[in-house]
Parts: structure tokens; sequence; C-alpha cells
């Protein structure tokens, strides 16, 4: 196969050894009450254990790096690694982690003079960073090139995992995508609609597939850019559904991270009376935001969820941030993880949903990636990949 890349057996012996291993700790952080910044999530952090272990297992001195944030090639102590290798020292011990690599500008430029610097006294490569593998950077790209390279162990599982969708899922095989901007998502949505049984499009993108069918959407986030691109994806494929419902904001009502943006309009009230919060069909008023999909919705796209064998779910179903819409996207989790068959779960915003209702644990799989999920599910492959296959010891 194609996508088929060097694992971390094909590296031979590397006991005593200086393995140069790219991961993407690239989590969130937050402030203590006394000032310290800290990782907030750690998923990232755990889900590079097993490499670092089997190559500690087997030897190897491990120099880990990652970028952390977009500083744009300064040193900015914003982006400090300190926080991320306080918790990986808690989890792995005898592991050292370079400072960010995006400090340097020749990262993300993919500098060769970075990438001399980086394999510099070092034995052999190890890609871990299944997240940043869509970026050509020097880290991802350039190692293979100089040193014997694999795929750690999560980079490797979740290549097996998300091109099995596209090669041999089991049927009926059901994408439910959402999230804000229909163009993040149009080029993943064609190659799965050509792939799956049914796909379900919910969360702010839904609008301009909405209005590309003629219902009127009222105030709700359309992309008039992409109004055409949706309106052929559905007349070229029988397969996607829409919501048939959704949640409204009223006119002139904020979202609660809208407040917080802008605290002076959040005391702006709406000037006729009536509810804040109402659930509408098809047509959406004038002035409304549909924000979250309705209770219809909830029970048409979990009925689909109930009878697959194969289920992927990437975005949010609403403003999942403000309790207020939260409902759709928690109903849409739950209904995952009461699904009998293999279910897969991609993006951040739909694996931090999971985690707030402590339903990881009942998800076949969720990925570490945001784009590169989506990358490898549009394009079937990366290019960080793409680097490892032409290493030497491929
Ligand atoms: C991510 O969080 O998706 C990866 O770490 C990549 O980060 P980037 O979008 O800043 O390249």
């Amino acid at each position: 196969m194609t996508r088929s890349v060097p694992l971390l057996e094909d590296l031979g012996d590397l006991d005593g050894k200086s393995v140069l291993v790219r991961l993407d700790l690239n989590v969130p952080l937050t402030e203590t009450p006394e000032g310290n910044r800290v990782v907030a999530d750690d998923f990232r952090i755990r889900a590079a254990l097993p490499t670092l272990f089997w190559l500690r297992d087997h030897g190897a001195r491990i120099t880990a790096c990652s970028h952390l944030g977009r500083p744009k090639g300064k040193v900015d102590p914003k982006y400090d690694m300190a926080p991320v290798r306080a918790r990986l020292a808690e989890l792995i011990s005898g592991v050292e982690l370079l400072d960010n690599l995006r400090f340097s500008p020749g990262e993300e430029a993919n500098d060769p003079a970075f990438v001399l610097e980086l394999v510099k006294g070092h034995d052999a490569y190890v890609n871990d960073a299944f997240g940043s593998s869509h970026r050509a950077h020097a880290s991802i790209v350039g190692p293979p090139h100089y040193l014997p390279s694999a795929a750690g162990r999560l980079l490797a599982r979740e290549v097996e995992v998300l091109t099995g969708l596209l090669d041999d899922p089991a049927r009926p095989f059901v994408v439910i995508i959402g999230g804000a901007k229909v163009k993040d998502k149009i080029g993943v949505l064609r190659a799965l609609a050509a792939r799956a049984d049914k796909v379900l499009v919910g969360g702010g993108m839904s609008f301009t597939f909405l209005q590309a069918l003629g219902h009127s959407v009222g105030a709700s986030l359309v992309d008039p850019t992409h109004v055409e691109a949706c309106k052929e994806l559905l007349e070229s494929t029988g397969n996607v559904m829409l919501p048939v419902d959704a949640k409204g904001l009223a006119p002139g009502r904020k979202l609660s991270i809208e407040h917080e943006a802008d605290s002076e309009e959040a005391t702006s009230v709406r000037d006729t009376a009536g509810p804040d919060i109402e659930t509408f069909g098809l047509e959406i008023p004038e002035g409304w935001r549909g924000v979250d999909i309705g209770p219809a919705t909830v029970e048409l796209f979990g009925e689909v969820i109930a009878s697959a064998a194969t289920v992927l779910w990437n975005g949010p179903m609403g403003v999942f941030e403000d309790d207020r819409f939260a409902e759709g996207t928690k109903a849409i989790a739950e209904a995952m993880a009461r699904c009998p068959g293999s279910t897969v779960v991609g993006g951040g915003d739909s694996a931090a949903a999971l985690a707030q209702l402590g339903l990881e644990d009942k998800i076949d799989h969720v990925s570490t990636g945001g784009g590169a999920t989506l990358e490898l599910l549009e394009f079937g492959d990366l290019p960080g990949l793409a680097a490892l296959r032409s290493a030497p010891n491929a």
C-alpha cells in the first residue's frame, strides 16, 4: 500500500543510539490562581507515551521536539515549552524536550539549514506528531532525508484507523460533520460523501447548505462564497442529510462567548418582547440566528447513528461553548457512545465535547489531529507520511 511507512521495528538496534522524536505537544495551557502556566489538557502528551516507552525500553536516548502555538519564528515566553516539559517529566523520565520549534523561522519555512541543525548528533528519527503531519515543516519532512526514520505508534495507529475508513469501512458507514466554517470542510465532505452511506451535516456550516436549498436562515452564519459548492455537493450525491430544525437566538441577543468578548454590549437588550431562544423548523425568521440543531434533528441523526456499523464524527453541532446551545453536540456525543458499531471521533472540538461528558472511553478511536485528520481523510496521505516513505531505511 502506498501509505505504508517504516515503523519503529524498522530502525534496527537502538541500544545507546540517539533518537530525535517529533511529537505534537501543541496542547492547551491555563493559568493557576498563583499565576503559573500549566497544561490544561494532556491528551496529546499521554498519547505520545507508548512510543517514548518503547524507545526507552529499547535503550535509546530520546530527544523530543514539538511546536506550541504559533509564535511565528520568534522567541515568545507565552509559548515556552516549560509547562509541557513539566507535565511530560511527570509521565516519563529521561526524555529531553527541545525549545518550541516555531521559535525558529526555519521550522515553518522548512529551511534545510534548520533541518541540519535538528538532525545533528542523532542516529535515527521518529515522527509521532500525527496532528502536525499535514504541515510540510522542517521537523516533519526534513529529517527523513538524513536519518533512518519511522512512524511512532500514535502516528501509525491514526493512519491505520483513518485510512481504514477510506478503504474498507464496515457498512453502513455514517459520517457526521459539524463546525462553523464550510470552507474548511467542503473538501473532506466531498471525499467522504463519495465513500459513506450517509453524511449528516450540522453546526454553523449547515446554514450555507440550507440557504443553497432556498431556505430562509435568518441571521445565521452563511458563507456566500460557498453556497454554489454546497449546492453542487447536494446535487451530485444523494446521501447528504441536513438538519430539519434549529435552536435560534433572538435578534440582538448574544452568545455567552460574545458577552465575554464585548462586556459593554452584554448589557444591551432586545427592544421587542418575547423569548430569547426558540426552536424553528426549516425556515428561520429574519434576525434570528440558528446556533444549535433542534430536537427533531437530534432524533433523526440519533437514529442514523444507532444503525451504523462505522461512524466518524468531526465538529460540533452548535455553539457548545454556550451551555444553552450545547444540547445538540451532547446528544451526538451520547449517540456515538451508545452506537454498537465502530466509532471514530476526530478534531479538537468534538474530542473536547466528549471529554466534558466523560465519554472518551466509550469511543473506539479519538484522533489527536484536527487539520491533519481532515487532510488525511480528504487526500488519503500527508506530507509527513510521504517524507517517511522516502527515508533511507524505507
Ligand atoms: C494542531 O493543533 O492542529 C496542530 O498542532 C497543528 O497546529 P498548527 O495548525 O498551528 O500548524
